[in-house]
Formats: C-alpha cells, sequence, structure tokens
C-alpha cells in the first residue's frame, strides 16, 4: 500500500490543487483570504441596498418579483461567503462588526446612489457584469470554500446581469423619455464600475502574493480590459453611448483602447468619502440592531434544543 503522498502548502499551490480548511496554510495566506472573502461577503450585503430600494418602486409585478429574486440571491452570496470565512477560524459577529466600524470594507461600486429605475437595470447588467469576470477566475482559486461558493455564486450573477441587460434593452428601445434615462444612468455607472476591478497592476499592493497563491487569477487590469471588450458591443445593442470620447477599436491589440480610469475617485471612494458610503453603513448598523431579536430568538431556540 502507497504511503499517501505528503504534499506541502507549496506542492499544491504549484499543482493548482485546493487548499481545505485542515491544510497547513502560511498565516499570510489565511489572513489575505479572510480579508478577501469577508470583504466579498460585505460587498454581497451592501448591495443589497441600492437595488432594495425600487422593490416597492419597480414598474411592473414581473420587474418586483424578478428585482426581489435577485436581491434575495445577494443575500444568500453573502451568507455563502461568510461560510467559507469561518472556515479560516474567524467568526461572522467579529466580520460584521468590522464592516459596521470600517475595519473592513466593501466593494467601491455601492457607494454610489440608485436614481432612476434604469440603474437597476444598469447595475445588473454593468455590475453584475463586472462581478461575474471578476468571479469566474474565483472559481479556480486555490481555496477550496472559496472557489466552491463561486461556483453557485456565478450561475446566479449570470441570471443578474441577463435580466438587467434585458430590462435596459426595454428602456434604451421605449419612450425617448426611457432611452434618456437609460443613457443617464450609463453615464453615471460606467466609470464606477470599471473602479470595481480595483488600482492599477502597477498600484496593487496585494496582486504579487495573492497570483503566486493561486487566489488571483488574473491581474486586475487583465479583468478590466476583459469587461470592457465584453461590453463595447453589448452597448451597442442597447443603442447606448459608452461615455468615454477615448474608447476606439485597437485592431492590432483586437481589443478596446479606452481612457484613463479616475483611480483618485477610487482613493476616495474606498477611504469611505464616496457619495453614500456613510448612509450604507447607517443603515446597515440599524439594521443589524434591528434584526437582533430574530439572532436572539434563533440562539435561544437552539439553546432548548429545539422542537419537542
Ligand atoms: N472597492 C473597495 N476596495 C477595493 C476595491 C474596490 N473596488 N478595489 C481594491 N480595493 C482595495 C483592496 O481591498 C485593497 O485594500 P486592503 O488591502 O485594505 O483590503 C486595496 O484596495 C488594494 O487593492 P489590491 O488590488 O491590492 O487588492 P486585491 O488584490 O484584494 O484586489 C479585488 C481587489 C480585485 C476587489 C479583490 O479583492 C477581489 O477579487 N475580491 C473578490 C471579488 C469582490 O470582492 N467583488 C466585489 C464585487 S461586488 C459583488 O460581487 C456583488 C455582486 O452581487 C455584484
Amino acid at each position: 500500500v502507497y504511503p499517501r503522498r505528503v504534499t506541502t502548502f507549496e506542492q499544491v499551490i504549484e499543482d493548482l490543487g485546493r487548499v481545505e480548511p485542515r491544510d497547513a496554510m502560511p498565516d499570510d495566506y489565511r489572513a489575505t483570504l479572510i480579508r478577501q472573502i469577508a470583504q466579498h461577503a460585505h460587498s454581497e450585503i451592501i448591495g443589497m441596498q441600492p437595488e432594495g430600494a425600487w422593490i416597492t418602486r419597480a414598474p411592473s409585478l414581473r420587474r418586483k418579483a424578478i428585482l426581489l429574486a435577485k436581491v434575495q440571491d445577494e443575500a444568500g452570496h453573502g451568507l455563502y461567503l461568510y461560510a467559507a470565512a469561518e472556515t479560516l477560524g474567524v467568526d461572522r459577529a467579529d466580520l460584521l462588526d468590522a464592516l459596521h466600524t470600517g475595519r473592513q470594507k466593501y466593494s467601491s461600486i455601492f457607494n454610489y446612489p440608485s436614481l432612476t429605475w434604469a440603474d437597476v437595470g444598469t447595475i445588473g447588467w454593468l455590475v453584475d457584469g463586472a462581478a461575474i469576470v471578476n468571479q469566474v477566475p474565483l472559481c479556480r482559486c486555490s481555496y477550496g470554500p472559496y472557489a466552491r461558493a463561486m461556483v453557485r455564486i456565478c450561475k446566479e450573477e449570470s441570471f443578474h446581469q441577463r435580466q438587467g441587460f434585458e430590462s435596459l434593452h426595454a428602456l434604451s428601445h421605449g419612450t425617448p423619455e426611457q432611452h434618456a434615462m437609460a443613457q443617464d444612468a450609463l453615464d453615471r455607472w460606467w466609470w464606477p464600475a470599471l473602479m470595481m476591478f480595483g488600482p492599477p497592476d502597477s498600484a496593487s499592493p496585494n496582486s504579487e502574493r495573492s497570483t503566486a497563491w493561486g487566489i488571483k487569477r488574473f491581474s486586475n487590469d487583465t479583468l478590466r480590459q476583459r469587461f470592457v471588450d465584453m461590453t463595447v458591443p453589448q452597448a451597442a445593442v442597447l443603442g447606448l453611448r459608452i461615455p468615454d470620447d477615448d474608447l476606439a477599436w485597437n485592431e492590432e491589440r483586437g481589443s478596446w483602447d479606452f481612457g484613463e480610469v479616475d483611480f483618485a475617485e477610487l482613493a476616495e471612494v474606498v477611504a469611505g468619502r464616496g457619495p453614500c458610503n456613510a448612509e450604507r453603513i447607517a443603515h446597515k448598523v440599524r439594521a443589524d440592531a434591528e434584526g437582533a431579536w430574530v439572532r436572539e430568538a434563533a440562539d435561544a431556540y437552539a439553546a432548548s434544543g429545539g422542537a419537542r
């Protein structure tokens, strides 16, 4: 009988294998995953706010049902990701406290206001579209629980992106006022969506190690470019203009050249000085307090041994 091949962490990473919760792993690897998975989970939960604000104002029962399903999915994504983070030995309550007190972040994109109904479709099309570009490679991340959580999340994000595009297509091919509303939303969300992919590779302090550890499979700029190349033809189908005068097809590269992303704006939003940062956290802290009785009841029920 052959002894089980003892594989070191380095061997697993080199073999593009999976690190599982009970495997030996460097403290920094664990810390990086806790940071990224927690922030990803926070993004899913805070991301419920801009769209949730439109559930009661959806223009039809069909749009309301679709939006309800999407927002509910986001809560589930947060649940999967907090559960994945807990396999690394952290407590969910501590992660939420870190979010509430600003010690941990969430995606910059959710610090922008959703001003009209067209924003809901634009968020689905662009934000969930960007999330798919960023998250499909994470299905092959070296940490097992994170990669497996991503598989289901990516399937649901595809529905999110498609429903957003379809909703925006109805508007952009509707009345002139509806077309203008769709164009206004694209004008406001385009550049913040490019910022979702993070700072440029030249200013991305975590990329080198995350790439070496098989967490990040493609660089921030590579995925940003992939998103632009995917989205420009979609905007053409919508009949909407992407707000970038430097956007031009580069035949030699087989890719779209695009203008400078305002990374100073990204830094400001990440630092907590975006349009909606304070509002988003205040809402989350209030919801957490209002929901405390549910958690207490669940804890009391569990302590009582459950149903007799
Ligand atoms: N928003 C907020 N913070 C950001 C950011 C953004 N868009 N982009 C970068 N940052 C932060 C990073 O967290 C890091 O700060 P930290 O070290 O204090 O955590 C710093 O800026 C430097 O950036 P790096 O590129 O060095 O950091 P990463 O290697 O972590 O790359 C990332 C950033 C690409 C966002 C990476 O963390 C990642 O892939 N995260 C998982 C995916 C994710 O979180 N997506 C959120 C999208 S929203 C979503 O999925 C909800 C869906 O329903 C739409």
